[in-house]
């Protein structure tokens, strides 16, 4: 198939792109390189051996998605491309709606120019608000989200469901990520956030490696085993897979997926963990709960068993492990290492 990835270039676009060369896909890339580098495209092309088609450029320009559909045909589009930070949307909800939902509208308009029917979207656990039931499944309420970030993602949802009912020639299925974490094995291509971190891991790996001096615990008295946070997460290869198997069992009609473990744990069991796989010690700041965290957010992933035929296969320590290997051989991320002798 020859499959379009928008953002194909970011953390979790980057490891799909590969997991689709490596079973012999043609991948084209669009992507603005906002919050990527150009470098995890050419680590995808030397851990794969193969080329893939990049184009630099935004999914609110139609031109620009045109350029793309123009280039070659197009047979699916896998629509990553998003602006990811809660806090940020917060502060900048304009920004998200445009990004996150016009984007999504001008592709929508571009793919039915081009006759291209078979999407899937990058949706998040975010659209379960405060979850009402834990595990959360996928007939579980949804829409009273938190923040413009998971507003955006509920949105594009309500927009691709109404638009199926319009075009019953599209397939559309939206997978909803629950906490994606860890790197490919080789340690070539991961995660590298702008700025001080938000998320607990890409933390928790600068402060292991001397960047920050100790992890904040937001919050130590939720009805949890050990007071802290729970979450459900999924290792980033585990991810790409799903899109694969989303992408072969995709049929007429709008569906929506949890892809989860099913497996929820702690800040501090991570913490634990960590420390076991890489033997570094992270000392800790305990804090009071961060606004609009919830005690638990896990997911029942068995629509996706059941329907892909897929489960996630690698568990917490293989995403430490990958994760920290990225980051010891990457603690800049993507910067081009100096030659030796330039200056
Ligand atoms: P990322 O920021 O690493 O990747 C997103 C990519 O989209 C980046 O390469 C960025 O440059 C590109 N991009 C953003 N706006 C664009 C635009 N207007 N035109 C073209 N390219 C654009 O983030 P990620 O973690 O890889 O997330 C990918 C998708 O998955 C996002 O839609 C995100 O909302 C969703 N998601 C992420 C998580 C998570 O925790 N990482 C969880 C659930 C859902
Ligand atoms: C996990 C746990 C924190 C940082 C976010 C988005 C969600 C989705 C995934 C995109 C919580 C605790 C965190 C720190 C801490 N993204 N924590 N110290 O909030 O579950 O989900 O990313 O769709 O929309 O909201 O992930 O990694 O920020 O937090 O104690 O420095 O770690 O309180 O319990 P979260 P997270």
């Amino acid at each position: 198939m020859n499959v379009l990835i928008t953002g194909g270039a970011g953390y979790i676009g980057s490891h799909i792109a590969l997991s689709l060369l490596q079973q012999n896909h043609h991948v084209l890339v669009l992507d603005n390189l906002c919050n990527s580098s150009p470098i995890a495209l050419q680590r995808v092309e030397a851990l794969s051996g193969k080329k893939l088609a990049f184009h630099q450029g935004d999914i609110r320009r139609r031109a620009d998605l045109n350029r793309v559909f123009n280039s070659e045909s197009i047979d699916a589009v896998i629509h990553m491309a998003g602006l990811k930070s809660v806090n940020e949307s917060l502060q900048k909800p304009v920004k998200y709606y445009q990004n996150n939902i016009a984007g999504t509208l001008t592709l929508l308009e571009t793919m039915k120019q081009h006759q291209v029917n078979k999407l899937i979207f990058s949706s998040s656990a975010t659209v379960y608000g405060i979850p009402v039931k834990i595990p959360l499944c996928e007939n579980c309420d949804a829409g009273n989200t938190t923040n413009p970030y998971g507003a955006s993602k509920y949105m594009v949802e309500k927009i691709l469901r109404e638009v199926v009912d319009a075009q019953p020639e599209l397939a559309i299925t939206a997978l909803r990520y629950f906490n994606p974490a860890g790197a490919h094995a080789s340690g070539q291509i991961g995660e590298h956030p702008a700025g001080i971190p938000n998320n607990l891991l890409p933390y928790l790996f600068q402060v292991a490696n001397g960047l920050r001096a100790a992890l904040p615990v937001f919050g130590d008295d939720y009805a949890t085993p050990d007071g802290t946070g729970v979450r459900d997460y999924i290792h980033v290869m585990d991810l790409a897979e799903g899109h694969i198997q989303a992408l072969k069992n995709l049929q007429a009609g709008y569906r929506h997926y949890n892809l989860g473990t099913g497996q929820g744990y702690s800040v501090l069991e991570i913490v634990r963990m960590f420390e076991q796989v890489s033997g570094k010690r992270v000392p800790l700041d305990m804090r009071p709960r961060r606004p609009g965290d919830v005690a638990i957010c896990l997911s029942d992933p068995s629509s996706a068993r059941e329907e892909l035929d897929w489960q996630a296969t690698r568990g917490l320590e293989a995403m430490l492990r990958d994760a920290w290997r990225w980051q010891v051989l990457n603690p800049q991320g993507y910067v081009v290492q100096p030659v030796e002798g330039e200056v």
